[in-house]
């Protein structure tokens, strides 16, 4: 051995020997990456197709043979569940609107019953107050079948270290974002379980796949919704039950506003009812989804972020909103 290595020509050989072998790992290695790598936008494109093309060409379901004759959705005075209902209401499934506002209540009931012919049931209720309320809710639609449940009902903040967050405002938005989902599941679940169908909806966000900086709290409640709604998927399909969790990037509402900017929709940015249009097609067709097409490309490309890379950006952007705001409160005063 000692002969062979003191020979330059015979080290150099073996070395090349030893690389061509090295080269071929890496080749086997940069195959299977690429293979696989490949077989994952495939897989994408052929999902995104299937869940935002096939229920166009469908046709629209009938939803109260399918899933029961009421839907209830929460938080439906604005934004996205005000369209939720609109959109539900266009299938002809009767309406249980249940939000804090009465006047806003009672003006979306009158504009249902009259659009679409429709019966609705208004329950004006607070979700910040926490338990105080469910056994309320509980009696008021203790008579309806409820195909379908829309946890839409939800709150943002202008970004904040935890430390300096209000205690009450803490409480508030895990009563909103957390607690009101969950219970009004419970509530609802043993009819569909007892009827074998029904479907539950849980607004969650995009954001919720990667932490935030700054917004801690409403992105952990939303990764709350997903967990919640992806465990009782695999929980109740057997028992006739869908369970979808909705992860939409910005829409053009009030929450998408936390910056100040008044959002203008556009073709990333959707209005409310553009947005529920295209995320009721694609209830029953897939568990998880952002609901629109645009926003699962957006969605593609924060997960192929690095959790290091996301986190330092989304500190950055927020703690410029934070600047801006605190600018903005200034000048008022
Ligand atoms: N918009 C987005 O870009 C976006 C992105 C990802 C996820 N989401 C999620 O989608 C859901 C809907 O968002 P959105 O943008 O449509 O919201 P929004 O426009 O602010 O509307 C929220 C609705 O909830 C009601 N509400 C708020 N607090 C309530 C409470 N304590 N008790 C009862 N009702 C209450 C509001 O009633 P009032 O009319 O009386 O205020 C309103 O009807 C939320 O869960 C949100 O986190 C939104």
């Amino acid at each position: 051995m000692a002969v062979a290595v003191d020979k330059f020509d015979l080290l150099f050989d073996e070395i090349v020997r030893q690389f061509t072998s090295f080269s071929e790992a890496f080749a086997i290695v940069g195959a299977i990456y690429t293979t696989h790598k490949t077989f994952n936008i495939i897989h994408g494109c052929y999902r995104a197709i299937y869940v935002y093309g096939a229920p166009r060409l469908r046709g629209r379901p009938n939803l109260v043979s399918r899933y029961g004759r009421w839907a209830l959705v929460t938080g439906c005075t604005d934004g996205i569940g005000k369209s939720y209902a609109q959109e539900l209401a266009s299938y002809g499934m009767n309406i249980i609107l249940i939000s804090r506002s009465s006047d806003k209540l009672l003006k979306c009931s009158e504009d249902l019953e009259r659009q679409f012919g429709i019966e609705t049931l208004t329950v004006t209720a607070d979700f910040s107050q926490g338990r105080a309320i469910y056994t309320m809710i509980e009696q008021e639609i203790k008579d309806k079948e409820i195909g379908i449940l829309v946890n839409n009902v939800g709150v943002m903040y202008y970004p904040e270290n935890l430390h300096e967050m209000n205690m009450d405002r803490i409480f508030q938005l895990i009563n909103v974002n957390v607690t009101a989902a969950t219970v009004m599941s419970r509530i609802v679940l043993p009819q569909m379980v007892e009827r074998g169908s029904g479907a539950i909806v849980n607004l969650s966000a995009a954001t919720s796949i990667r932490p935030s900086p700054q917004l801690a709290v409403y992105t952990a409640t939303k990764t709350y919704l997903d967990y919640l709604a992806q465990a009782l998927q695999y929980e109740y399909a057997d028992k006739g039950i869908t369970v979808q969790s909705l992860m939409p990037c910005f829409v053009a509402t009030k929450t998408s506003q936390y910056g100040g900017d008044v959002q203008s929709p556009g073709y990333f940015i959707p209005s409310a009812s553009l947005y529920a249009k295209s995320a009721l097609q694609t209830l029953g067709v897939t568990s998880r989804t952002t609901g629109y097409w645009p926003h699962q490309l957006q969605f593609y490309i924060v997960e192929m972020l690095p959790k290091s890379v996301w986190l330092w950006c989304t500190n950055i952007v927020n703690s410029a909103i934070k600047r801006k705001i605190k600018a903005g409160q200034q000048k008022k005063k």
